[in-house]
């Protein structure tokens, strides 16, 4: 049987491994949720929209003649994570997690650790302040329950509906970024407070730094806990998988 793998992306790993993969020649198809407009031009063939949860993944792996599964989707992309575990289960097929390390704090962060977008929303009780909500399009709504600050976000594409939040700056914008622009960016804007996700990964890093540069505290969100599963922190890690588990079963 040759093998045929299924890449479950929309993170900068993901395009790195599948650069990888087209690179080796490998039969591959890489998946995206279809959150972005435009995503970036890939090597390898591309599939775009949801499976219909756990049950529809499975269905879609059987169907398409796939032997591998690696889910290189955000770390704070809780349910398609879940649903690969269980579709990997139900199939049989063997799966991996392709994982970038969290970001730990170094000397001079001055880090409020917080469990998930509520306890953020009370890190931001308080009077108005100047805040760089560092989130996704699809988390920045709950904010509304803060209404007394004003707010920073970026976005990568423009809002297709007006925005959830009374007073707030928008930047369109792609990254990475890098700690210079990061940082003038926080300055333009008076930002007093910054709230993340622990994304981990260099790509989305230079808020950090430029956080850190500028003496700011930072919301930092921690990610929601993975389905027991194997991992592995970067594409070389999926590589060396993908060779030791068609060893294994003799593919
Ligand atoms: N959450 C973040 O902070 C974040 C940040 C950057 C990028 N992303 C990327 O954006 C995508 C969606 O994130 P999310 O937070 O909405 O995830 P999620 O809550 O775990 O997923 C919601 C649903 O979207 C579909 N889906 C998610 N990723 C998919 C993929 N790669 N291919 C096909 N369908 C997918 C699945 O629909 P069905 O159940 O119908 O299959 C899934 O149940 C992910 O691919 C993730 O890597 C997320």
């Amino acid at each position: 049987m040759t093998r045929r793998i299924l890449l479950l992306g929309g993170t900068a790993e993901a395009s790195a491994l599948a650069r990888a993969l087209a690179a080796r020649g490998e039969d591959a198809v890489l998946s995206y949720a279809g959150r972005t407009r435009a995503p970036a031009a890939q090597p390898l063939p591309v599939r775009i929209g949801g499976f219909g949860g756990a049950a529809g993944l499975a269905a879609f792996l059987r169907a398409e003649g796939f032997t591998h599964l690696v889910d290189a989707t955000h770390p704070f992309a809780a349910r398609i994570s879940r649903n690969a575990v269980e579709a990997a289960r139900a199939t049989g097929l063997p799966m991996i997690a392709l994982v970038r390390p969290e970001w730990r704090p170094g000397p001079g962060d001055v880090w409020h650790r917080v469990p998930d977008i509520d306890a953020a929303l009370a890190a931001l009780d308080g009077p108005e302040r100047r805040v760089f909500l560092a989130l996704g399009r699809l988390s920045v709504a709950a904010f509304a329950a803060r209404p007394q600050h004003r707010y920073l976000l970026r976005f990568v594409d423009p809002p297709q509906a007006p925005l959830p939040l009374p007073r707030a700056d928008l930047v369109i914008a792609r990254g990475p970024f890098d700690e210079a622009g990061e940082t003038a960016l926080l300055s333009r804007h008076g930002i007093e407070v910054v709230v993340a996700k622990n994304s981990g990964g260099s790509g989305a890093e230079a808020k950090l730094s430029a956080a850190r540069r500028l003496g700011l505290p930072v919301v930092l969100i921690d990610r929601p806990a993975p389905p027991p599963r194997p991992e592995v922190q970067d594409w070389t890690g999926v590589l060396d998988w993908l060779d030791h588990a068609s060893m294994l079963r003799g593919v």
